[in-house]
């Protein structure tokens, strides 16, 4: 099997730090190198946290880079009410030292994606890719494929009734992308809210992740304890929205997720700051620069987010069918 290089750009983060969990454990994926964003945390913590996934994984051969420390112009905001004081649900893992690289994460993507062949699966603000842009334009240009965990069409904001977090953190770093994308003619596949929302882990679902491999399963609910106790606050929800793994999923496999192309802009202003404004109707005649995402089969995608983090084949995995919302 021919594995598709990858970047992964992120603000570990709960969700972020299951999805490389999720990406590490795909033989489809070659993992070149991960890129931490200001998101979630500040980028040092992202480091760190990226680290300590890596370290879990046995994988701490593939190189981590940190990236942009504040947003293009917007104040930074992180999501640590989200995602604890540590940005790992409060799980205060233990630090791994060292693995600090010589460059930073765009002047990583740029080398990287000048060779070809290589895509980016961005789960955190846009910034480093905004910056890429601006600075190795050419490189962004190379990127193979582009899917990005943000936006929203039709589902409400997590930030405000329009807009959620990854495109509202950096409005103007999203921006900058789609539009350099609707200019260059690539199509940014939009994995947001519509889909993420329908992936929901949920305590019976941790529990026969704990069953299935007790030492996986526990580290897992260590890191989504807080997230699951901040969903019950919130939304009174029973579980947790885990956004940032479908988007792995997706780039694997692209029947997991089924949508839509159209012409799409960030808005930069306004009371609907961070906004993903969706041309379905085609009202600017612009050539699409999304593929927007908006119905997804949350069975399968846990069937293969267990099957592939477990190394359990999926037709073992029957049980998932009950336990699926
Ligand atoms: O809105 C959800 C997204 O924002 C996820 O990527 C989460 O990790 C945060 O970055
Ligand atoms: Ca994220």
């Amino acid at each position: 099997m021919e594995r598709k290089k990858v970047i992964i750009d992120c603000d570990p983060g709960i969700d972020d730090s299951l999805a490389l969990m999720l990406a590490l454990s795909m033989e489809e994926l070659l993992v070149a190198g991960i890129t931490i964003v200001c998101g979630n945390g500040p980028v040092d913590m992202g480091f760190s946290n990226g680290k300590k996934i890596l370290k879990k994984m046995g994988r701490l051969d593939i190189p981590i880079f940190k990236g942009e420390e504040k947003p293009m112009k917007k104040e930074y905001v992180s999501a640590l009410d989200t995602h604890g004081a540590d940005g790992l649900g409060e799980s205060f893992l233990p630090e791994v030292p060292g693995y600090e690289q010589p460059v930073n994460a765009v002047e990583y993507m740029a080398g990287e994606l000048l060779k070809g062949g290589c895509s980016v699966i961005a789960l955190g603000p846009m910034t480093n890719l905004a910056r890429l842009i601006e600075r190795a334009p050419e490189a962004f240009a190379r990127i193979e494929e582009l899917v990005s965990m943000g936006g929203n069409y039709r589902s409400h904001g997590n930030c405000s009734p329009v807009a959620e977090y990854n495109y509202w953190a950096d409005p103007h770093g999203a921006a900058l992308v789609y539009q350099t994308a609707a200019r260059i003619g690539k199509r940014i596949h939009m994995v947001g809210l519509d889909v993420t929302r329908k992936i929901v882990l949920t305590p019976d679902l941790l529990e026969y992740l704990k069953r299935l491999n007790r030492d996986l399963g526990e580290f897992v609910q260590a890191i989504t304890k807080f997230y699951f106790d901040f969903h019950w606050e919130w939304e009174h929800l029973i579980g947790c929205v885990i956004n940032d793994p479908l988007a792995v999923a997706y780039f694997v496999d692209r029947t997991l997720c089924e949508g839509f192309e159209a012409y799409t802009e960030i808005e930069t202003e306004g009371i609907s700051i961070g906004q993903s404004v969706v041309d379905a109707q085609n009202f600017y005649r612009r050539k699409a620069n999304g593929v927007i995402l908006t119905r997804t089969d949350p069975e399968r995608f846990f069937k293969m987010f267990f099957g592939r983090l477990l190394k359990v084949e999926e037709q073992d995995l029957d049980l998932l069918k009950k336990l699926i919302r």
